[in-house]
């Protein structure tokens, strides 16, 4: 299997180590448009497999994207992080410039490849890349929803003091701090999460979630890419071993909770199609209005992207 991983940052650089050291790929191609940076990183990283005991090669290039040939599936991490004095609607349009160019030029030598943005905001990027990729929409999806829960699932196993290995969880919607957990499908070890801890305790554990990227760069200075980089991976993996995870991710909906043409995270099963199924869950009313924010939150952003393509 052959996996590129457009943008050798923080967060590309990181998913192409997962993807080497856990063999998920056998040939992993990571690009950047940084002269030699990917090449770099690439190089770094191939230097690990005598001590990390695995042989996918990894190989890096600047921007030629014929050493991208055939991948069957590529990662979008390429993009600018917002700086001091840049509107939100001038980072839209940076990274969507970005991430349009990067789609073209992988369609062109990967027209069967399964993409994974990562890019923010990454519900409106994800729209972008399937505008520009013009393939099946099964094939084009964002990451956040693995991120998110993990987040999730690591603050509920330090306030339980349990394994994070035993910790279930889902959640929808964008990926903002409009998300919606969806603490009556969280469970330990099978066991009902509300049963295990106090309801003003979860609340605090879920609005930390919904800020858990902030948390980080207000610790930083950048956002996060351990995580990130792995919950990418984590997606990879489950389209390259056909394994029909079931992940929530960030979907085009046609239809599916009562709204269409537009990208949102919803629970899927994750195979080697891309997405195989988006499971719809019975959600409450409560629940209902959460999502329905939420859809108002992403759409405000999909119709910043709407309105320069219509002005372009
Ligand atoms: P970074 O700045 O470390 O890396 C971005 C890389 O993209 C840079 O090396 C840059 O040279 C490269 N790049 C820029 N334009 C390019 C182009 N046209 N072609 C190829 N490469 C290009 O940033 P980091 O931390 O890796 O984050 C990457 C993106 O992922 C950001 O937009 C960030 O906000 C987003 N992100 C999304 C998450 C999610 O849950 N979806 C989580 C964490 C980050
Ligand atoms: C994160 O959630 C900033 O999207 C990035 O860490």
């Amino acid at each position: 299997m052959k996996v590129t991983v457009v943008g050798a940052g923080n967060v590309g650089a990181t998913c192409a180590d997962v993807l080497a050291y856990r063999e998920i790929a056998n040939e992993i191609v990571l690009l950047d448009i940084k002269e030699g940076f990917a090449e770099g990183k690439a190089l770094d990283i191939w230097q690990t497999s005598p001590i990390n005991q695995y042989d996918s090669r990894v190989i890096g290039s600047t921007n030629d994207y014929s050493k991208t040939k055939d991948s069957d599936v590529v990662v979008i991490t390429s993009g600018l992080p917002r700086k001091p004095g840049m509107s939100r609607d001038d980072l839209i349009a940076t990274n969507a410039g970005i991430v349009k160019t990067v789609t073209e030029n992988i369609v062109l030598h990967s027209p069967n490849a399964i993409i994974i943005v990562v890019s923010n905001p990454l519900d409106v990027m994800t729209y972008c890349a399937y505008l520009n990729a013009k393939i099946d929409p099964n094939k084009v999806f964002g990451m956040a929803g693995v991120l998110d829960t993990a987040r999730y699932r690591a603050f509920l196993a330090t306030e339980l003091n349990v394994s994070p290995k035993d910790i279930q969880a889902v959640l929808m919607g964008g990926h903002g701090d409009t998300m919606v957990p969806l603490p009556r499908y969280t469970t330990v070890a099978g066991i009902p999460v509300t049963e295990l801890i106090e309801e003003e305790k979860l609340n605090e554990i879920i609005e930390r979630t919904k800020f858990g990227g902030g948390e980080i760069v207000k610790l930083l200075g950048t956002s996060a890419w351990y995580a990130p980089g792995a919950a990418a991976a984590q997606m990879v993996e489950a389209i390259v071993r056909d394994q029909r995870r079931i992940f929530p991710v960030c979907a085009w909906l046609q239809g599916e909770y009562g709204f269409s043409n537009i990208y949102l995270g919803v629970p899927v099963i994750l195979g080697k199609n891309g997405i195989e199924k988006i499971i719809e869950l019975d959600l409450n009313q409560e629940e209902k209005v959460l999502l329905a924010e939420s859809v108002e939150a992403v759409k405000s952003v999909m119709d910043v992207l709407d309105a320069m393509n219509a002005n372009a």
